[in-house]
């Protein structure tokens, strides 16, 4: 007699109807038992669509008899779980994302979504399975620096399937409206669609997911306050007067949000001459450096201001794709290092601690 396992194996051949993919990968086979009467499968499908829930009925059935050649089997059908009311649940992680890292700056036009899309970018040349997370609903800015406005398919369990652009899974609002389509929805809407990103993506299993935030403290940073335990945090500054401020108010917030800070990126920070190469630094050296000794935070290096950068963000083509040798691009790849070193040390101290 075959087990359940081989059972379920076999069951792949039965297809959704329609669809062609297997009932089994799509979750609808919730157990399978043998036992001396015949072989019982439980069959949990989302369609409410009799006839549909009829063939598979029969299909099952008949594929079972094929593969065992047992003539009791039994199908029962039964409504797949209820979504939890999740905006009330504890925050939690995301089933099959390893570690949820946010892009955050008090300020906004910092550069926190260049740093995202690139971070996510060297993190993947780097090996990692990597999504990006526009978490920034009002100014989604993500589909222009990805080049990509195409608009996800969503499956037959009513999951959202993130555009994978150039191996990093993505999703963001700009890919479920139209362009240029002002969003002027109230926090309950913004909390709405972020849980759906959260939880309603079919993310698969990823090392990491970088989260690119809107500026400040407003719905999308209370929604992951209720919802999401983040591994981590990374701020954006750009070295003018009051930074100092601005990062303090970003280490605040991490700190309502309860996630460690990885550390603060100081953007724009200085100038190479395209001509003659030489570095300039009109808002003085090493004031980064300084403000996240002052606040206790790693310092995770400097970026220049480079006009490729800002090219980039407009033309769809994140440097570190396009230009793997470029300076800039060494500096993402160092901080996606950085970054991913930091959050391996916080899960290995996690994992030592006794409770
Ligand atoms: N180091 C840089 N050199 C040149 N241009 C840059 C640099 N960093 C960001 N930019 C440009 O500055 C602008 C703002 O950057 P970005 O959109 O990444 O900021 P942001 O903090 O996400 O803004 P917002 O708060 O609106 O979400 C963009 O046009 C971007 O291309
Ligand atoms: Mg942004």
């Amino acid at each position: 007699m075959l087990s359940p396992q081989q059972i379920l194996q076999g069951l792949k051949r039965v297809k959704y109807p329609g669809l062609g993919r297997d009932i089994v990968s799509f979750g609808f086979v919730r157990d399978v038992e043998v036992s001396s009467y015949g072989v019982k499968v439980v069959l949990s499908p989302t369609t409410r669509d009799g006839r549909i829930v009829e063939q598979l009925r029969e299909a099952v059935a008949n594929t079972v008899k094929e593969l065992t050649g047992v003539d009791r089997v039994e199908v029962i059908i039964t409504p797949p779980a209820p979504a939890q009311h999740r905006a009330s649940a504890a925050p939690a992680s995301i089933a099959g994302v390893a570690h949820t890292v946010a892009v955050a700056s008090g300020k906004g036009g910092v550069g926190k979504s260049t740093v995202a899309v690139h971070l996510a970018y060297a993190l993947a040349t780097q090996g990692h399975r990597v999504g990006l997370l526009d978490a920034d609903i009002y100014g989604p800015s993500i589909p222009l620096m990805v080049g990509t406005h195409g608009s996800p398919a969503v499956s037959a369990e009513r999951r959202i399937i993130p555009l994978e652009v150039q191996g990093v899974k993505t999703i963001s609002l700009g890919f479920l409206i139209e362009p240029g389509t002002p969003v002027i929805w109230r926090g309950p809407m913004i909390t709405k669609v972020l849980t759906q990103f959260f939880h309603d993506v079919a993310w698969g299993d990823l090392d990491v997911l970088v989260l690119d935030l809107p500026p400040g403290t407003g719905d999308a940073q209370l929604t992951i306050a209720q919802q999401l335990a983040l591994s981590g945090g990374v701020i954006v500054t750009t070295p003018q007067a009051m930074a100092l401020e601005d990062v303090r108010r970003g280490v605040a917030m991490f700190r309502e949000l309860k996630a460690p800070v990885l550390g603060v990126i100081e953007n724009m920070s200085y100038y190479i001459c395209r001509t003659c190469g030489q570095r300039s630094e009109p808002f003085g050296h090493g004031g980064g450096q300084r403000m996240a000794e002052e606040l206790n935070i790693p310092f995770l290096g400097s970026l220049p201001l480079a006009a490729e950068l800002m090219q980039a963000g407009e033309s769809g083509a994140p440097l570190v794709l396009s230009a793997p040798d470029h300076p800039v691009t060494q500096a993402f790849q160092q901080l996606a290092r950085t970054v991913w070193t930091s959050l391996q040390a916080r899960k290995e101290i996690a994992a030592t601690r006794i409770y």
